[in-house]
């Protein structure tokens, strides 16, 4: 089974973008760190990441016919799409959202996601290794 790995905006710059928040793993780096851990959970992935709205909802209206499961971190447009919580809505397997920093601990405009309405599970905070957690509780949600 196929996991779609998804990133949004301005993630195409992790490592060099903020570090103090995002830290210094490159998206290469998540990525490589990813499929490791999907492989050995018996998983394949798929990645994508862009900086535009209306390509993150092509990825996913992709991944209906390619993945089982998504794992998502929409960077900004969590904030702020309705499209892409539609087209969630519209995959039938299961979701993790995932934020490398802790959206709660900063503004109060990154407290609200329309992604987490969809999600099965969110997670905030672990830095790059949510990913990694992403997959293994993609791993149990697909055994189920
Ligand atoms: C982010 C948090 C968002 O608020 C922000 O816009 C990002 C990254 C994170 O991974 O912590 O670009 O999704």
């Amino acid at each position: 089974k196929t996991v779609a790995i998804l990133n949004g905006p301005n993630l195409n710059l992790l490592g060099r973008r903020q570090p103090e928040i995002y830290g210094a793993e490159t998206l290469t780096d998540v990525e490589t760190r990813c499929s490791d851990t999907a492989a050995g959970l018996g998983l394949e992935t798929c990645f994508f990441q862009s900086n535009h709205e209306g390509e993150i909802v092509e990825a996913i209206h992709r991944a209906r016919d390619e993945a089982a499961a998504i794992v998502i971190n929409p960077a900004a447009y969590t904030h702020t799409s309705v499209a892409i919580l539609d087209a969630l809505n519209a995959f039938d397997g299961p979701v993790v959202e995932v934020h490398i920093s802790n959206v709660h601990k900063r503004e109060d405009f990154r407290h609200h996601s329309y992604v987490s309405a969809r999600a099965d599970a969110v997670i905030a905070g672990c830095g790059t290794q949510g990913y990694t957690l992403a997959l293994h509780r993609i791993a149990t949600l697909l055994e189920d």
